[in-house]
């Protein structure tokens, strides 16, 4: 079996900064990627939207001149996220959607997943004028939805967790609160989540990862598979249910691919694991395994409807640019996935780190 796709979008990537970027946007292009979003918490963040890089932060233009300077020119779209940090102010936004360069803000929680600490907390941002710019402008929200400063059972127990608590708590006073912005919700990972981006407005959308509609909390403990440790953490069988459900019903144009592949050089340390799985080169692959898994037969003609809505034409309609008129091909095969060897240290793909094969591989 061989499936033809138009060339898809990861709307939430990151490529990092410094020598290894030009590896991870080729681990993009090889996988028949045509454009992404590039995540801006790098070291220093992308905190402002042009000029040249300063020692504090990079620019939207300055942080893109680099990424195609390692390969990114070969996409069709590149978007880059400003970071909203306590230096962001409305002008910004109204000088960054007046130049074209800003198409999209990131909010972070305060000190909850890697290089967040610039973030600043949802409280203080809604009602605010940054949010009121961005709405007014159409400027999207990029939402990490997790509430944070929990710690213990508060951020993650069997009923409850910080993402929860975001979307029950945070998410409903921001939509009354901006009715009109543009928001997509990062990397869900419970049915609370997928629930809530069903029953909102047309205008707010969501990306899964991978590894989000593969794997469970048991599937990270079971041996400490720590290249499964992401932020938000895989949850349980019920969540991962809601997430297949939202990807698998006819016709979904909310929910779209954004693999957040998040490489390492280091993982497990004696202090702890750094948070994010690299699936640069195998995503479509185990995007293609998940939704087998949730029982669409890829053969079919509504199979791959489903797929191709998900992984290729939602992602570009949402953000309003053109889906690809290219095309890739995957082929139903057994195939390995390898370590990445990069000038800043191998990285190991979350397949590889979890022990399996693909059982999809990219046509060439
Ligand atoms: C991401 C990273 O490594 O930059 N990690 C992750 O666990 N997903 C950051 C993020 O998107 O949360
Ligand atoms: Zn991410």
């Amino acid at each position: 079996m061989t499936l033809t796709l138009p060339k898809w979008f990861d709307l939430h990537t990151h490529f990092r900064q410094g020598p290894a970027m030009a590896s991870y946007v080729q681990a993009h292009l090889d996988m028949g990627c045509a454009g992404a979003l590039a995540m801006p918490n790098t070291q220093p963040p992308v905190s402002r939207i042009s000029g040249a890089a300063e020692s504090d932060g990079w620019s939207i233009e300055s942080y893109s001149a680099e990424l195609r300077a390692a390969g990114a020119h070969a996409f069709e779209q590149l978007i880059v996220p400003l970071y909203l940090t306590r230096q962001t102010t409305a002008f910004m936004i109204r000088e960054g959607a007046a130049s074209g360069l800003l198409r999209a803000c990131k909010y972070y929680p305060p000190h909850g997943t890697t290089n967040s600490e610039h973030g600043m907390p949802m409280d203080n941002l809604i009602g605010g004028e940054v949010f009121r710019a961005m709405e007014e402008y159409g400027i999207v929200l990029c939402i990490h939805g997790e509430q944070h400063a929990l710690s213990g059972p508060d951020y993650i127990d069997a009923q409850q967790n910080a993402e929860t608590r975001f979307y029950t708590e945070r998410m409903p006073r921001l939509l009354a609160a901006h009715p009109k912005l543009r928001i997509v919700c990062e990397h869900i990972t419970t049915r609370t989540a997928a629930e809530f981006v069903v029953g909102a407005p047309e205008h707010v959308g969501a990306t899964i990862t991978p590894q989000h509609l593969l794997y469970t909390l048991g599937h990270l403990i079971q041996g400490l598979k720590y290249h499964l440790y992401c932020l938000p953490i895989v949850k349980f069988q019920d969540d991962r249910a809601a997430l297949r459900a939202a990807v698998t019903k006819a016709g979904q144009s909310k929910f779209f691919a954004g693999t957040d592949s998040a490489p390492h050089t280091t993982k497990a340390t004696a202090c702890g694991c750094a948070a994010g799985c690299f699936t640069g080169g195998c995503a479509p692959q185990l995007y293609a395994m998940a939704f087998e898994e949730a029982g669409v037969d890829l053969a079919s003609a509504d199979g791959e409807d489903l797929f191709e809505r998900f992984l290729s034409l939602n992602g570009p309609a949402f953000y309003g640019f053109p889906a690809s008129t290219q095309q890739f091909q995957m082929e139903k095969a057994a195939s390995k996935s390898v370590l990445l060897e990069t000038p800043a240290g191998p990285v190991t793909p979350l397949p590889l780190g979890m022990g399996i094969e693909l059982t999809w591989r990219m046509v060439r």
